[in-house]
């Protein structure tokens, strides 16, 4: 999706976040007003996403579009450029909002921030640390689900990407939200003691922090790890089972799969999202106690002589590798 900054086809004069709501849902109801984003879709479903301003026009290889003929009036009507292409206008989606914004690093996908709130049990009222901050993509998600009761500690180590963020963050939901707190620093030594409910981590190194992360989770409290890669997850669960503070941990990856439904051609969608991402999530046990010790051998050649990483207790070097 092409975005217009407000430097180019529509200036937001007031410099103000865009399309403030009071209730900082990042929802807007009622007419469209000048300095909130439209996203438009041509009849081949490409999409542009547009600042509105009054007396401002959008170009498209289509003709222009001026911004006075959605001004007013309500959201889901078909504007026509002056080429005759008619654009379908509605507001951004969360998950719309998330994948098109200015990003400073990759940011998490909508399917996988859904899951993050369902399966870490993101909860209104919620005391949550997040690490990186990135674009603030998984930050507005959290944010949604706290509500305006919670409180979402941000870690990020770049003060670059924290100011895209925060940039993101306010502009979507129209303005900073009062339990949003981000920090520039390293969570594995930054983070401070106040315990918290849930701890949500999408870095490279998620392991290097779990030990900081152990020493703030409530009993019971979650720790979810989004990874993209085998050796992170596997490196990511090792680490978690060597820290003996936590329950096992469990990995998994969700797919979504889109499909074509038309008349007899019921079929799955060509195109779709590839590989993002594996959740690794395990629930802290109570100060000084320790993991059940697992019944279950360890997989043959596991902790073979090849492995090298952290070691579950109990779990010896394996030489004959079975
Ligand atoms: C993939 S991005 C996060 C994207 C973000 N969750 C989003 O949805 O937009 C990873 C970020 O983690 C930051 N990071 C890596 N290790 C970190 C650490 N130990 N503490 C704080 N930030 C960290 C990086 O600078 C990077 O910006």
């Amino acid at each position: 999706m092409t975005q217009t900054s407000p430097t180019e086809a529509s200036p937001n004069p007031t410099g103000e976040p865009e399309g403030p709501t009071r209730d900082l849902s990042g929802v807007r109801r009622g007419p469209l007003i000048a300095g909130e984003r439209v996203t438009i879709t041509d009849p081949k479903g490409r999409r542009h996403s547009i600042l509105l301003a009054e007396g401002a026009t959008f170009h498209t290889a289509k003709g222009a579009i001026s911004h006075d003929d959605l001004l007013g009036g309500p959201e889901g009507v078909v504007v026509t450029s002056v080429g005759g292409t008619k654009y379908l206008a509605l507001r951004p989606l969360m998950s719309d909002y998330t994948v098109s914004m200015p990003r400073g690093a990759a940011v998490v996908y909508p399917k996988d921030a859904a899951q993050i709130v369902m399966g870490c049990d993101i909860f209104p009222g919620a005391r949550v640390v997040e690490a990186g901050v990135g674009s603030g993509a998984l930050s507005i998600a959290l944010l949604r689900a706290i509500g305006p009761t919670g409180r979402l500690l941000s870690y990020e180590r770049r003060a670059d990407f924290a100011e895209i963020a925060e940039r993101n963050v306010d502009n979507f939901l129209g303005g900073r939200h009062p339990g949003w707190e981000v920090r520039v620093g390293d969570l594995a030594t930054d983070l401070g003691e106040d315990a918290v409910d849930r701890v949500v981590l999408d870095m490279l190194a998620p392991w290097e922090c779990i030990e900081a992360v152990g020493g703030v989770l409530e009993p019971g409290g979650l720790v979810c790890c989004y990874v993209a890669t085998t050796t992170q997850l596997g490196r990511t669960m090792d680490t978690i089972r060597a820290h003996t503070g936590f329950t096992e941990p469990t990995a998994a990856e969700h797919i979504v799969r889109d499909w074509h439904a038309e008349g007899l051609a019921i079929r799955p969608n060509h195109a779709g999202i590839g590989h993002t991402g594996f959740l690794v999530t395990a629930r802290r046990l109570a100060p000084g106690v320790v993991t059940p010790a697992r019944k279950r051998r360890p997989s043959p050649g596991a902790y073979g002589p090849d492995y090298h990483g952290p070691r579950p207790p109990g779990v010896v070097s394996d030489p004959a590798g079975e």
